[in-house]
């Protein structure tokens, strides 16, 4: 039996946050919101024609206008098409002299468009080819359909921008070429879209809320909107993104004609549409359009510890010395609401925080750092400086009627910071100055962005700002309801940034996001619940954040609410090392479940979780690089490396991190066997990292487990650079050499790549300050090729302590598994050749085992 400490916090579990689970009383089904229940019935369709007559081109710049009419009067509204670089084009609808709401914050920039080469103008259509592109617009009924390479990948069709409706408006995509659909994110949810229908499932729905408690195999609400939608098949991946941050239900027909039927209740319909052909080319051309995420620092990378809440800065040493006593690697440890005085952020509870830089010399002195959060909302309170400044600049949102919108939170009364307006960014972002955030120092190393949907609570209104609320230029709040979170994140980043002179990369945790989140912020899943299930869903949520570009995900590790019994603690810690954040995290109220807690055979389980994490660490940093050059997910699912392998499509308990680790999460109890997908033909081989074992990549196999470790296999041919030394924190790796795992292929071959610099700051960027290598391994020789000329990569040795050569003896056959043996070369096994090997070079470094 596991020994676990009862919270002395328990009476917070009563706050009205964990009071509201998922009730559908309060987040609204399709039928109760007005522009859903009426758009859904799709009787409107097909209400333009194109009125060619009207018709203009400005090809060079890649820009075609055309009037649609209105079907039987004499209403017009403008449409408009851009062909942009990389297979991709935009159009928008609107209407002549349009009030709708463009969206801004959102791009990474502007989106380079292109002349178009050919223009077809016939009596029934018109079509534009652009490389290997053909958009064909047909006039009646207006139609968009698009071949690329000869095959029909993208239809839109049902355009409907309602008058009767206010703004709302609606559209139909479909992919012809797709067996499934993924994306819109979050949603707890398969990996694939479901079918919705009438009568059935209510449409995906995208309106970020504070869904405490949620449900899972659910289209409902959650904490973040991305509007991303791939089709997927073998005959293609294509894809859409609709430029458009307020309220949207995504009506899903999964079968043989995956389509999407798209309702918004307003702003611009401002769409990119992107046609792959592939899901890296696809997700590629998304990410373009939207950012990547810059390099976290290395820290951020290793494992955090959190709770609701660590009570006192004793509790805070406490719970550090012991990771320390128990030898548990740590890197982070996370301050909730508590430490405030009165949940107002940027203060310090004087009682239980009493030394607060005190505190954080202790967490400092074994190299680990402070996350606290920091809300969006502020207390009501005449005296607390951050209200104070912001009621007298006229910086929060607003009612209808003009005056400051209040509404409850932690804090009791609160008003919201308009995010909007870039005053209010500036002014929220000075606050996190060592100056102006009293009793901070640089121990203090990240900010957590919480309940900034924003919540409100009161259920009356969802959970959130009205949709007629005021923001910055009379804009409505309905609006722009989806970025709210991406604008507070975006006023954090620039106060870390402001804060540390632009020397550190920020570190930013969200809980509400929109497209574009990655470039400031990582996101977590929210309040998920100590089960199975939420276990197995942390991998399809972050999989598809992955894959629409938010690649720095995680999910509470144990669960946030209830107690998880030790087996899913275990299993989840396990499936945790393989998701790009790492954080456990708990609620008030839970029992206290810090690794220590539990008898030593679950204690070592943990610890060996966490040490496999801290190995890898190489492996995250250089994806984690790659991601910043070629805008690839960090962690991918199958498809997106064997998209021709159907099996694969509806995959999502498994996952490749990078391109050569295969993972498949246990989430299931008292199993002594699970089936592990291996992909990728009899060419493929996956070798086992817990024992000798080879399999090909022909599906699935049943394989056994024990409560030690869950499936994971390096792609043969792969060299994986890992630390074998596992310290106490990544601070105390820093210095450690490298040890290759290189894993032959069938000819003695093995390639990989790694990256190296100073951890923490721009230099990376600024002064190509880094070190960037290509591994190849043939026969006994390993060469190292720096993969930019001109990166200076001074200070940033790559040290080999070890190289460990994986050689298959037995193929895999006839549906058995083979086998490999391993090689050690060390310092002593080989000479000279790996005494701390340093490669600093120009040319090519080659190396030969011995
Ligand atoms: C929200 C967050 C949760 C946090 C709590 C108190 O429920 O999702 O992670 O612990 O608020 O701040």
């Amino acid at each position: 039996m596991a020994t676990m400490l009862m919270s002395s916090s328990w009476i917070f579990a009563l706050l009205p946050s964990l009071c509201s689970s998922a009730d559908h009383d309060t987040f609204k089904d399709c039928s109760r919101v007005n522009f859903c229940k009426t758009l859904r019935n799709r009787s409107a369709q097909d209400k333009y024609t194109v009125d060619e007559t009207g018709f203009t081109t400005d090809a060079p710049n890649g820009r075609v206008d055309m009037p649609l009419r209105v079907n039987d009067s004499s209403a017009f509204l403008n449409f408009s098409i851009f062909a942009l670089t990389d297979n991709r084009f935009r159009i928008q609808v609107k209407e002549i002299n349009s009030s709708r709401q463009e969206l801004d914050h959102v791009l990474a920039g502007a989106p380079p468009v292109v002349g178009m080469h050919r223009f077809d103008v016939n009596t029934n259509f018109i079509s534009i080819s652009l490389g290997n592109n053909l958009f064909i617009i047909e006039f009646s009924p207006f139609t968009i359909v698009i071949f690329s390479n000869d095959v029909l990948q993208v239809i839109l069709d049902g355009f409907n921008l309602e008058d009767s409706l206010d703004q709302a408006f609606a559209f139909a995509v479909s992919f012809p070429q797709a067996l499934q659909l993924y994306g819109i994110h979050e949603h707890a949810d398969s990996l694939t879209l479901q079918t919705t229908q009438v009568g059935g499932t209510d449409p995906y729905r995208l309106r970020n809320l504070d869904v405490s408690g949620y449900e899972l195999n659910s289209p409902m609400a959650l904490y973040g909107a991305v509007p991303v939608l791939y089709g997927h098949g073998p005959n293609g991946t294509a894809g859409i993104f609709l430029h458009n941050a307020a309220e949207q239900w995504v009506e899903i027909t999964n079968d043989e004609n995956p389509q999407a039927y798209i309702m918004v209740e307003s702003g611009l319909l401002d769409l990119f549409i992107l046609l792959g052909p592939t899901p890296t080319e696809v997700v590629r051309q998304y990410v373009s359009l939207t950012g990547t995420a810059h390099l976290p620092q290395l820290w951020a990378l290793g494992y955090h510890q959190s709770r609701w809440n660590y009570d006192s800065q004793d509790d805070v040493k406490d719970v550090v010395a012991n990771f320390t006593t128990y030898n548990f690697p740590l890197d982070v440890i996370w301050l909730d609401i508590e430490y405030t005085d009165g949940k107002k952020y940027f203060t310090w509870d004087s009682n239980m925080f009493s030394d607060p830089v005190e505190m954080q010399q202790n967490i400092s002195a074994t190299n680990k750092r402070l996350v606290t959060i920091i809300d969006p909302h502020i207390k009501v309170e005449t005296g607390y400086s951050v209200y104070d400044g912001a009621l007298e600049k006229d910086l929060f949102v607003k009612n209808a009627d003009g005056s400051n919108f209040e509404g409850d939170c932690w804090p009791g009364l609160s008003s919201y910071m308009d995010f909007l307006n870039p005053e209010a960014r500036d002014y929220y972002s000075s606050f996190y100055s060592y100056d102006n955030f009293p009793s901070t120092t640089p121990v203090l190393a990240g900010i957590w962005n919480d309940m900034n949907e924003p919540s409100v609570f009161d259920n009356s209104i969802e959970k959130t700002l009205p949709g007629d609320a005021l923001h910055y230029g009379g804009v409505v709040h309905r609006d722009i309801h989806n970025i709210y979170g991406l604008l507070h994140t975006m006023s954090t980043h620039q106060g870390l940034m402001a804060r540390d002179n632009g020397t550190k990369r920020p570190f930013v945790l969200t809980r509400s996001h929109f497209a574009g989140t990655q470039r400031y912020s990582a996101i977590w899943t929210g309040d998920n619940t100590a089960d199975w299930g939420y276990l197995s869903v942390s991998y399809s949520q972050c999989l598809d954040a992955n894959l629409l570009g938010i690649v720095f995900c995680g999910a509470d590790i144990g669960g946030f609410a209830n107690d998880p019994d030790v087996e899913l603690l275990q299993r989840w810690y396990q499936a945790g090392v393989w998701l790009p954040f790492y954080r456990a995290h708990s609620t008030s109220g839970s029992m206290r479940r810090e690794p220590y807690l539990f008898d030593e055979e679950v204690q070592q389980v943990i610890r060996n979780a966490l040490q496999l994490r801290y190995k890898h660490l190489p492996v995250w940093y250089t994806l984690f690089y790659e991601h910043t050059r070629n805008k690839d997910p960090i962690i991918r699912p199958l498809f997106y490396h064997y998209p021709q392998d159907t099996d694969v499509y509806r995959i999502s308990d498994h996952l490749l991190v990078g391109r050569d680790i295969l993972v498949r999460a246990v989430a299931e109890a008292g199993v002594e066997s699970v089936q592990v997908y291996f992909p990728g033909g009899a060419e493929e081989h996956w070798i086992s990292i817990d024992n000798a074992e080879v399999y090909d990549g022909n599906g699935f196999v049943n394989i056994s487990v024990t409560i030690d470790a869950i499936p994971v296999y390096y792609r043969r041919g792969s060299v994986i650079v890992r630390k074998e030394t596992v310290r106490l924190s990544s601070d105390e790796m820093a210095n450690d050499g490298y040890t290759l795992y290189v894993n032959l292929d069938a000819y003695n071959k093995a390639t990989g790549t790694v990256y190296l610099d100073d951890n923490t700051s721009f230099n990376y960027v600024d002064n190509k300050e880094y070190n960037y290598l290509k591994i190849d391994m043939e026969g006994s020789d390993v060469t190292l090729t720096k993969v930019d000329e001109d990166a200076n990569s001074n200070g940033f040795d790559f040290v080999i302590d070890h190289v460990v050569v994986n050689k298959v003896i037995k193929e895999p056959e006839n549906g058995s598994f083979g086998r490999y043996e391993q090689k050690l070369y060390t310092k002593d096994t080989s000479q000279e050749l790996l005494k701390n090997l340093k490669f600093t070079f120009d040319e090519p470094a080659k190396i030969k085992l011995t």
